[in-house]
């Protein structure tokens, strides 16, 4: 059946928010504490992933057996009795170009894909975990929010991804229709704060994130919980990888986020964090209980965990495009609340935070940290820290390898490995400190040795890594894919809100030339050295030699630790992707794509 028609035959079945509409109701709590001491990953989530690996482990097989391996024993491998090689993949911030760069990369590894660039399709198919920041949480939210829909259906779609106008002019032309959405989302969150829910700008930027990204959904999601998810026919037949949305807390009365901060995972199971100053989650459903140590004071609260709200949460940043809406066109709630971010000193430093009060971790550590011990608690966009690639809950589930899809703007609206840098040095200041993150170079190696042309592996060897851990093996390899332009010029603005169908189009099929090194044109063993990548850690684990082929894509994609310390050589991108050569010059006489790229289609 198509997808979009069971996703209207269970809208009538979830369990949707008790008062079916954007303010969270009261309900029975279910006796016990709703937070728990994260002291590994939780019973819901280990039981997922293990009924998830049987489907990974019988797309691996058809995967690895198709992508011409020489030398290499599928079968043999995977049925040796060894643990099945887990896969995760995050995706960066970086507004509308993250999301849309990142549909191209997810594209691509989806067997479902109509394309005839198959190199890598099934990769997704055969991935354990999903996570995704700002930007690449618009891409991971509303795939998974929309019962794990392929990116060509989205594009099929008639409203899904509707980014033709700025969300501010959502409907165009149409004044009516625009008025009617702001009087809307007005009214929406308005209610949820006489329920007597403290609301914030991220209220009102994830009702609006909502039209595009959940426009399949009745009343672009107004009702509808990210803990809903689980209760789709994709997720209950294990068909999602398991999807991470990535936020990051800030101290009460501070605007200070840095690698100290801490990082929040937030699944349709449980919002929270490992790292030392919280060590907690709570589960998603009960957001908005009051809470003390987790145990309920009073009613419990379900609703609270609306999907666009969540969704807006790890997009924080964005939240700034409300101050810019038209005053004199607004409802008064709205108004009111942009009235006070612009006036008052102390609220304009917040604009970018949402507010979730109740704090569910209140008093949930002994001793108080500055988290548990508000009773608010402040959550920012994800990539606030530096770490723009959402890495952390890998590594904390402890995958085999990261494919991370760097789609940042670190330099003229391309990535230069900052991301990676500051996830690596992370694990070196007080909160990381259980973690390990493979040694990786500075901007300008990663710029200069061609690390983000193509895609760069780090953590080749894990001998190598036993000066940062004991547990070597547990290191992921990292796939670095950077945002590169091959047909398009996919450095486009994080803050450019509309995109054109063209545009759109662009940008996507870029991004799936960049996964797939343009169809392995760039490199007709590519797949290959995928497939290489991913048995590494298991070959090592069991001392198993790599085959030929195995060795020289590694020569061709490790990073060997070599530090550049020449000129930089600027900028400079031909049809390969790679720096230097420059045999195309744009109408701006940039060294770079064919015919500027933006003509193509
Ligand atoms: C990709 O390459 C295959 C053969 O290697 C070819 O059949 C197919 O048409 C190509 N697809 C695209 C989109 O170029
Ligand atoms: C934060 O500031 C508010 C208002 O100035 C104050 O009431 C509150 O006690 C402060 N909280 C902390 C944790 O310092
Ligand atoms: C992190 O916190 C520790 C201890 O609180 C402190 O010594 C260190 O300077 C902090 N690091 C950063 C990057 O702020
Ligand atoms: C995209 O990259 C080109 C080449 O470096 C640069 O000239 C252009 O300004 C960049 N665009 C943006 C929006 O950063
Ligand atoms: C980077 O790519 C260019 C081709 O554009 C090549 O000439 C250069 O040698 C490469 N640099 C390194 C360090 O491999
Ligand atoms: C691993 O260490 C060896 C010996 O120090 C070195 O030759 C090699 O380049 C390193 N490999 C990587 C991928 O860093």
């Amino acid at each position: 059946m198509h997808v979009l028609a069971i996703l209207l035959l269970i809208q009538l079945a979830i369990a949707i928010s008790p008062t079916k509409n954007y303010t969270p109701g009261k309900v029975k709590c279910p006796g016990g504490k709703l937070t728990r001491e994260a002291n590994g990953i939780c019973a819901s989530e280990v039981e997922y992933v293990n009924n998830r690996k049987d489907i990974a482990k019988t797309n691996l097989r058809q995967f690895l057996k198709s992508v011409s391996m020489r030398d290499f024993d599928v079968d043999g491998f995977l049925d040796s009795g060894a643990p099945l090689p887990v896969i995760g993949m995050a995706f960066s911030g970086g507004g509308y170009r993250a999301m849309l760069c990142g549909a191209g990369q997810i594209s691509a590894y989806d067997s479902r894909v109509k394309s005839k660039d198959k190199t890598l399709a099934g990769l997704l198919q055969s991935t354990t975990y999903l996570s995704g920041l700002s930007g690449g949480n618009w891409l991971v939210g509303s795939l998974i929010s929309n019962n794990f829909i392929s990116i060509d259906e989205v594009l099929a779609h008639k409203k899904l991804w509707d980014i033709d106008n700025a969300l501010l002019d959502y409907y165009g032309d149409n004044f009516i229709a625009n008025k009617i959405m702001w009087a809307a989302i007005s009214m929406q969150v308005w209610s949820k704060d006489l329920a007597g829910f403290e609301t914030s700008m991220t209220d009102i930027w994830g009702r609006a994130l909502s039209y595009p990204l959940l426009a399949a959904t009745e009343d672009q999601g107004d009702a509808f919980l990210l803990s809903d998810v689980t209760s789709l026919p994709a997720f209950k037949s294990y068909d999602i990888p398991f999807p991470i949305l990535v936020a990051d807390g800030r101290a009460p009365n501070s605007t200070i986020i840095n690698l100290n901060s801490t990082v929040f995972e937030i699944t349709p199971y449980e919002v929270g964090s490992f790292d030392p100053s919280l060590n907690t989650f709570v589960q998603t459903k009960y957001l908005g209980t009051q809470l003390d140590d987790g145990v309920p004071k009073k009613d419990c609260i379900n609703g609270y965990d609306n999907a666009g709200f969540l969704m807006g949460t790890s997009s924080s940043l964005f939240n700034q495009f409300i101050l810019q809406l038209d005053k004199a066109g607004l409802p008064p709630f709205i108004n009111d609340l942009i009235k006070k971010y612009i006036l008052d000193p102390l609220s304009k430093s917040n604009e970018d935070v949402a507010n979730y009060n109740p704090n569910p971790f209140y008093k949930s550590t002994n001793p108080e940290t500055t988290i548990s011990g508000s009773k608010i608690l402040h959550l920012v966009d994800g990539g606030e820290d530096g770490q723009n690639v959402p890495l952390l809950p890998l590594l904390n589930r402890k995958v085999d390898i990261i494919f991370a899809h760097d789609n940042s703007n670190d330099h003229k609206g391309f990535p230069d490995g900052t991301s990676l840098i500051a996830t690596y040095e992370r694990q070196f200041v007080q909160q990381g400190k259980s973690m390990a993150f493979p040694y990786v170079p500075g901007q300008s190696s990663f710029r200069n040795l061609n690390l983000t042309s193509k895609p760069t592996f780090f953590g080749c060897d894990a001998k190598n890594l036993s000066t940062l851990t004991d547990n070597i093996y547990d290191v992921p390899l990292v796939v670095y894919i950077g945002n590169r332009p091959f047909s398009y010029w996919s450095n486009t603005s994080t803050f450019k809100m509309e995109y054109k169908e063209n545009e759109r189009r662009g940008m996507i099929k870029n991004g799936y030339e960049v996964a797939t090194r343009k169809n392995g044109t760039l490199d007709s063993d590519w797949a290959a050295c995928v497939g290489c990548a991913i048995i590494r850690r298991q070959q090592e684990r069991t001392g198993q030699e790599q085959s030929e082929q195995c060795k020289q894509c590694f020569k061709r994609y490790c990073w060997d630790g070599t530090i550049y310390k020449g000129a930089d050589i600027g900028e400079n991108y031909d049809d390969e992707g790679l720096t230097l050569t420059g045999k195309y010059y744009n109408g701006n006489n940039i060294p770079g794509i064919k015919d500027g790229g933006t003509e193509l289609y």
